[in-house]
């Protein structure tokens, strides 16, 4: 991708994030915000959709979440970092959206279908779960982002979002552009104990944690459970502690995989290199965390300061959007 292209994400708001989160979707973004013009936003109203019942600590999540991408180096001067909920074209152009989009499209979504099944026990027939992919639609279509980078998980909302466009554009003027999909390359991150990193299993390494906690985490990893003395030869293949190496081992992976295989290496040590190099590699992350804490209200002043330059560019859609739908 050579020219600068309007890119939009965002995330629900979950708090704090853990390595996995950075790998797999902050790294990206701090790719893209250097070339394009970056859209990045706290999906609070998603949030809502699910835990209406219990909106609890919302506020504090996003704090805690957007502390994380500022501290990862999303830059307030290059990109636009906002609410969703600050920015209430979204909510109008949803409610327009609403007109024409079939009933259909939104119960064969599969997300839908899945998470009904999943959160079995919670009630979630709402007009606003049902909802979910449309706001999304308006999320994207409202600054006319060209692309989306997403998980996998994402994908068939921003398929939809691209249906809700031509739509439109057929329905009354050409205003959209069909969004394309960027898929984030998900290096596989695994959990403390070899499952997936994620918050629910209790197994990550978070952003925000201090070196000491790093050190008390990466002794607790799961290794070869086939190697119960020093001297058995391991294999690092099935160790998770070596599968972080190859996250953020740099050179020293070819050695530790060549002296685990060899039983020249122990896994204490082992550990104790990683650890290391985990805070090695989170460090700027971390010095950056501590100069923002000095700053009272900051993540306040930059969410205020992202909603207004928002605003500006979606209410320019939504005036266009009303103009062609009659209003
Ligand atoms: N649904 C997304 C998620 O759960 C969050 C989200 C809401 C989003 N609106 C968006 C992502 C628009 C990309 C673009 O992760
Ligand atoms: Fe894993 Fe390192 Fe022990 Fe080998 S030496 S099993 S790579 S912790």
């Amino acid at each position: 991708m050579s020219s600068s292209k309007v890119i939009l994400s965002g995330m629900r708001p979950t708090g704090f994030l853990h390595l996995g989160n950075y790998l797999g979707a902050l790294q990206n973004w701090l790719e893209l915000q250097e070339k394009h013009r970056c859209f990045f936003f706290v999906a609070d109203w998603h949030a809502l959709t699910t835990e209406y019942e219990a909106p609890g600590r919302l506020k504090e999540n996003i704090n805690e979440m957007v502390l994380d991408w500022l501290s990862s180096g999303i830059d307030p001067e290059r990109s636009v970092i906002f609410r969703q909920s600050d920015v209430k074209e979204h909510a109008e152009l949803y409610l327009l959206f609403s007109m024409f989009t079939p009933i259909s499209w939104l119960e064969r979504c599969p997300t839908f279908k899945e998470q009904i099944r999943e959160l079995e026990g919670r009630e979630l027939y709402t007009h606003g779960f049902l909802g979910y992919p449309l706001l999304q639609a308006a999320d994207i279509l409202i600054y006319r982002a060209e692309a989306v980078p997403v998980g996998e998980d994402q994908a068939p909302h921003v398929e939809m979002t691209r249906e809700v466009a031509r739509r439109f554009n057929h329905l009354y003027r050409r205003i959209f552009p069909e969004p394309e999909t960027m898929l984030n390359e998900y290096p596989l991150v695994s959990g403390l104990d070899g499952r997936k990193m994620s918050k629910s299993y209790d197994n990550f390494i978070s952003l925000s944690d201090e070196p000491d906690s790093i050190r008390q985490k990466v002794k607790m990893m799961v290794t070869d459970p086939g190697r119960v003395r020093k001297t058995d030869r391991g294999n690092p293949e099935v160790c998770t502690v070596y599968s972080f190496h190859r996250l953020t081992g740099g050179e020293d992976i070819d050695r530790v995989a060549g002296e685990c295989r060899e039983a020249e290496r122990g896994c204490v040590h082992c550990k104790s290199l990683l650890a290391q190099n985990i805070i090695e590699f989170l460090a700027p992350v971390y010095s950056r965390r501590q100069e923002l804490l000095k700053q009272e209200g900051y993540v306040e002043s930059v969410l205020a300061r992202g909603a207004e330059k928002a605003r500006s560019a979606a209410s320019r859609t939504l005036e266009e959007v009303k103009g062609a739908m009659g209003l």
